[in-house]
């Protein structure tokens, strides 16, 4: 039987050094995965990207780093440890555990998102759900709380939490930023991290996990000042696909506003997502969208929420990849009673000075599900080659440089190229065994943007050939331009530009 589109492209990934189940040799548990070296380098060029472009949003929004393990205190005032649940049912014969919410969907194609324990219960029972692994009775189910807690010191009596979502760290450090940064509203603070939960049954390969990587922004403002944004204009008649009623909608920002009620600082910033994915990302337009999430789908502290979705040929459809989320005063409030410590600010404003708490628009990316998207969306199969077309930002190598034998002093040429490469920061590959045309293949599989390759002819007139992942055809280029060349290659300029095609 043919393999599926996505056991084609986790077998590329294991095989050539994306990812890979983590503690491998020592049989993996599910949910947990390293990056490997070419994962590694595509996860930090889309981070790079994602800082690059959020950050610039707003002239007062900065990036922080905290630690992963933090006190129970936190997560009993951000509402964690009582909210935080999935429900759970198990089998009575082999006690596999299941997701219950996922099993009615995967087997009724029903959203049960928000029901209560016997509704679950009732829902398996009524449709005769049994156990996907023995076709068992399933126990009644029973909501689980999702945090992985860990003892701390010598006695072991200090138990900390680890946290669920990297978020925390920005609503703890509220008050020194907003004082280290001159008092200034709306404040941004972004955090990108590790973040883990325990997952009743991690499933999808490297879709669910339990320990995984958030890119957030928590944007700090002032509650009166929601239905405006200070670059409105440049947005309001942009269009946002939005996906509503079971309908797919491509509506203005102004039309957010006035018909569905949307505040135009949430509004400003789904048209800035939307624009990050398809503009920096390069995702086609027909595969995002954003759903709103009734109040039974969403987490227990948002009152406005979108999800971005992206069209997965492997997970059969639009799946999220990160969402928008008012969250009111909820985690402010919630730690200014627990703490005991005032988070209030007050602010001049036309000589008064107004005292509140600021309300939080959460920008929240889970960047493994996204690095997952990368894959699928630009994995292709052509007749003689299979290839990742990355855009040229987001590739995990921006080259490879290849000697086209091994004598003759044009090792030592192309070893000189890739060095002058490597420290002018881009991301190369060097490559000399195999034939020329083996090599090519190899660098296609992974999605490298151009191939280099240094022949006799190179040594007498100092150029070599840059031949385009895409198109497979090649242009001649001298050695003094290339770092240009490939410099406006990364910025997304095509090959062709650069010369004629041999
Ligand atoms: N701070 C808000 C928050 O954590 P969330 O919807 O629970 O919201 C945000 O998570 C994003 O994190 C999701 O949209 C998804 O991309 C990613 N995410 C959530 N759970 C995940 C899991 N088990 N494995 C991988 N990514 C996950």
């Amino acid at each position: 039987m043919e393999k599926s589109k996505s056991e084609k492209i986790m077998d590329i990934a294991t095989k050539r050094g994306f990812i890979y189940p983590s503690s491998e040799i020592y049989g993996s548990k599910a949910g947990f995965w390293t990056y490997g070296s070419l994962g590694t380098r595509i996860r930090h060029k889309w981070e790079n990207e994602w800082k690059q472009y959020f950050l610039s949003l707003n002239n007062n929004f900065y990036e922080i780093d905290d630690c992963v393990l933090m006190p129970r205190k936190v997560f009993e005032s951000s509402g964690h440890l009582k909210n935080f649940n999935d429900p759970m049912t198990e089998c009575e014969k082999c006690h596999t555990r299941f997701r219950a919410d996922q099993l009615i969907e995967d087997e009724l194609k029903k959203d049960s998102a928000g029901l209560k324990e016997e509704e679950l219960t009732n829902l398996i029972k009524e449709h005769k759900l049994k156990c996907a692994s023995c076709k068992g009775q399933l126990m009644p189910v029973k909501y689980f709380n999702m945090m992985f807690e860990v003892k701390v010191g010598v006695t072991g009596d200090d138990v900390m939490s680890l946290r669920p979502e990297s978020a925390q760290s920005p609503y703890l450090a509220f008050k020194r930023e907003f004082e280290a940064t001159r008092r200034k509203l709306p404040l941004g603070l972004a955090v990108l991290g590790r973040v883990y939960r325990n997952e009743i049954s991690p499933r999808q390969g490297f879709f669910r996990l339990r320990e995984f990587l958030q890119a957030e922004l928590q944007i700090f403002f002032d509650p009166e000042k929601i239905n405006e944004h200070e670059n409105w204009e440049e947005i309001k008649n942009y269009q946002v696909s939005i996906y509503s009623d079971k309908k797919l909608k491509k509506i203005s920002c102004k039309e957010i506003n006035e018909k569905l009620k949307v505040p135009k600082f949430y509004a400003y910033h789904m048209a800035k997502i939307q624009k990050f994915y398809l503009e920096i990302l390069k995702i086609p337009e027909s595969l995002f969208r954003f759903r709103e999430l009734g109040p039974e789908e969403r987490a227990f502290y948002n009152k406005i929420h979108f999800d971005m979705e992206l069209n997965l040929e492997t997970l059969g459809g639009f799946k999220e990849v990160g969402g928008l989320h008012y969250r009111t005063d909820h985690d402010l409030g919630g730690h200014q009673k627990g703490s005991g410590e005032k988070l209030e600010v007050a602010i001049d404003e036309e000589g008064k000075l107004k005292k509140f708490i600021p309300h939080v628009l959460e920008l929240s990316f889970g960047i493994d599900r996204n690095l997952w998207a990368l894959l699928d969306t630009n994995y292709q199969e052509e007749k003689e080659r299979t290839l990742f077309t990355f855009p040229a930002n987001l590739t995990p190598m921006d080259a490879a440089v290849f000697p086209l034998i091994n004598k003759d002093g044009i090792p030592e040429r192309a070893q000189e190229i890739f060095s002058e490469l490597i420290k002018e920061g881009f991301t190369v590959f060097y490559d000399s065994s195999g034939s020329v045309g083996r090599r090519y293949r190899r660098q296609d599989e992974v999605g490298t943007t151009v191939c280099l390759t240094i022949d006799y002819d190179s040594l007498k007139n100092k150029d070599l050939t840059l031949r385009d992942l895409k198109t497979m055809k090649q242009i001649r280029v001298k050695r003094a331009e290339l770092k240009d060349i490939l410099s406006k290659i990364k910025k997304g300029a095509p090959v062709s530009q650069f010369g004629e095609y041999l």
